[in-house]
């Protein structure tokens, strides 16, 4: 079977884990890098061994040779790069969040369904091995139906601070709100259709960061279950782990308890602080990529080149972009939102 040409745009922090797969995954070959900046798309190409470089994604894909595209530019920059590439007809990832504007939702689902392009959205936590096997559980009936669960996925403020040049023009819940609420759609097996959202902010804003804090969301889902959702950008660097990361399940016969960022397998400390080393996101054994944020980007690989179905839909990860839409909105109203499906 021929490899698949794969081309990345945006040639930041996480293209880095794209190309590093493509790069490992005996099936795809990583062949163009696309970003505003020549000099990081340089740098970029260099390290990764990539033959064309590029700074506009539309000369890139009238002339790069590739079969499929990675669209791994900030969380608000997704839809016209989708657009444009379903328009060539090239197959993609995108990252996630899908959209953060309905109407790029809207246009981005008319567009691949159009083109007949294939597409997944990077939504990693489903090759996270805690919820991967709590979702095969719950689906066994044994515990039976879910009824109620709490999600709390945060991040350290270096985030925010440090780590993001483009924060303000996003928001927590779009980064890491857009995680945790595909993860529980995804295990308790159903959509919410409204949500109250309380909002704090404050700290960000006093850093000159004009964003959100802190989200507290409730969700009521069709079949009745109702989860809880904390999504914060604020809390303490000295945390062990750069995530607080905790999901809570009852079932009518069962419960699940995740603890996705304080597990005690490898801790290390210095004359600081104590770090939770990552041995589950990402890293490297024996320089190959492991990780199940480096899983998902295989499975897209793998499921590509099998004419297989991805293990996520277009169509679950817009109706993840309107449910964060109203949760917004409801913040900003405070009054509860019932919530649009495609
Ligand atoms: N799957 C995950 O868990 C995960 C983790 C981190 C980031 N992400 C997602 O990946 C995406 C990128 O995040 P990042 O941390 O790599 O950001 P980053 O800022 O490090 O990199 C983004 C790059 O895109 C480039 N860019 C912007 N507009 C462009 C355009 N029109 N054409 C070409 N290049 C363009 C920028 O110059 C920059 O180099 C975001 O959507 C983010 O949410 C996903």
């Amino acid at each position: 079977m021929n490899c698949i040409k794969m081309a990345i745009v945006g040639a930041g922090l996480w293209g880095e884990a794209h190309a590093s797969i493509y790069n490992e995954h005996p099936l795809a070959q990583p062949v163009a890098v696309c970003d505003l900046n020549k000099e990081r798309a340089d740098a970029f190409a260099a390290k990764f061994g990539i033959g064309q470089v590029y700074t506009d994604y539309r000369e890139m894909l009238k002339t790069c040779d590739c079969d499929a595209v990675a669209v791994v530019t900030p969380d608000f920059l997704h839809a016209d790069i989708a657009i444009a590439c379903a328009e060539a007809g090239k197959d993609m990832i995108i990252e996630k969040p899908l959209a953060t504007t309905r109407d790029d939702v809207m246009r981005m689902v008319d567009a691949l369904a159009k083109h007949r392009v294939r597409a997944m959205v990077d939504m990693h936590n489903r090759w996270n091995p805690a919820f991967n096997t709590a979702k095969q559980l719950v689906e066994s009936g044994g515990y039976g139906i879910p009824t109620n669960a709490y999600f709390r996925l945060n991040d350290n403020l270096w985030v925010a601070t440090d780590m993001l040049k483009w924060c303000a023009q996003s928001s927590i819940l779009w980064f890491l709100g857009s995680h945790s609420l595909d993860t529980s759609n995804w295990i308790i097996g159903d959509y919410p259709v409204e949500v109250y959202s309380v909002k704090s902010e404050g700290k960000l804003k006093s850093l000159g960061i004009d964003t959100v804090d802190t989200y507290m969301s409730t969700y009521k889902y069709k079949n009745g279950a109702v989860l809880q959702m904390e999504n914060s950008w604020v809390t303490p660097n000295g945390n062990t782990n750069v995530n607080d990361f905790k999901f809570y399940l009852l079932c009518t016969d069962g419960s699940f308890n995740v603890n996705g960022s304080s597990h005690d397998l490898l801790q290390v400390t210095d004359n600081q602080r104590v770090i939770t080393a990552d041995i589950l996101v990402k890293n490297y054994v024996f320089d190959r990529c492991r990780g199940f944020a480096y899983e998902s980007i295989r499975s897209f690989i793998d499921k590509l080149a099998a004419g297989e179905e991805f293990h996520v839909s277009i169509n679950e990860c817009a109706n993840v972009s309107l449910a964060l839409l109203a949760t917004m909105e409801s913040a900003d109203t405070g009054r509860p939102v019932t919530i649009e499906h495609i």
